[in-house]
């Protein structure tokens, strides 16, 4: 444990990309702060895990607090905690809109106003959002405007926060994924979701892990919405 070990805050750690995000940060010696509601206790001394709803303010005050109590700095926040429920617009009730708006848009916020606080007071820092493909390129077959509706607000506020930091040393990019093959998914959806691809596949958690690591090192990048989603950006 050294002072100049990097921090790095990963939403949604308990599984999926999130998980393999704090192997990776570990991986590259960064102290990981894990959050999410069922994220386990971790043996790894320079790993805290803080279980709680991202939708709720509290949790993100918590989050923060331990990252300064234990480990002392916040230098990046990955804002990978999200939900994805694909309906027809006209059949999406009140509670899968405020879960959604609650997760992808709240989670965000109150956690990212206070991480970025942290990480202005330093002048430096780094915040990424993992998004959605569909947000660029929504598709017939996949009606799901909750999530173009929150994930197209975080490409937006991805851009906009960046401009707003540039100056102060603090960068904000997004991932834009394809379809990942991550429990969000059940196998028996594979053959339906890699079609959706140019590529023919679906992408793997490495596919999203190597791009936040990119941006998290690339330091003329900021405001950037990597699109890794095989191709789907381009056409079909
Ligand atoms: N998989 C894909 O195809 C795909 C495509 C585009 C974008 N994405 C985005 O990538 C991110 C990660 O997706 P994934 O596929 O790894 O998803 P996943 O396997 O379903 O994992 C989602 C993570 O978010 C956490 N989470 C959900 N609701 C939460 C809440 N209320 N409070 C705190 N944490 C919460 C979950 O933890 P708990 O349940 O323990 O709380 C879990 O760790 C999401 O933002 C998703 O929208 C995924």
């Amino acid at each position: 444990m050294t002072a100049e070990q990097k921090v790095a805050i990963i939403t949604g750690a308990s599984q999926g990309i999130g998980a393999a995000l704090v192997s990776a940060y570990r991986d590259r010696n960064y102290r990981v702060v894990a959050t999410a509601r069922t994220v386990e206790p971790s043996d790894d001394p320079d790993v805290i895990s803080v279980a709680g709803d991202i939708a709720d303010p509290k949790t993100a005050d918590r989050v923060i607090s331990e990252a300064l109590a234990k480990f002392g700095r916040v230098d990046t926040l990955v804002n990978n905690a999200g939900i994805f429920i694909a309906k027809p617009f006209t059949d999406y009730t009140k509670e899968d809109y405020a879960a959604v708006v609650a997760v992808n848009v709240g989670g965000f916020f109150h956690i990212t106003q206070l991480a970025i606080g942290e990480m202005a007071k330093r002048g430096r820092g780094h915040v990424v959002q993992i998004t959605t493909s569909l947000v660029d390129h929504p598709n017939s077959n996949v009606p799901s405007v909750l999530a173009s509706l929150t994930k197209g607000g975080l490409s937006a506020a991805t851009k906009s926060l960046a401009i707003e930091y540039a100056q102060k040393g603090v960068r904000v990019n997004a991932v834009s994924p394809g379809i990942i093959k991550t429990p969000m998914h059940g196998p028996e959806t594979y053959e339906f979701l890699e079609k959706l691809h140019p590529v023919g596949r679906m992408g793997s958690i490495g596919d999203i892990v190597d791009a936040v690591l990119y941006l998290e090192t690339a330091e003329f990048v900021t405001g950037e919405i990597l699109h890794v989603d095989g191709g789907q950006a381009a056409g079909h």
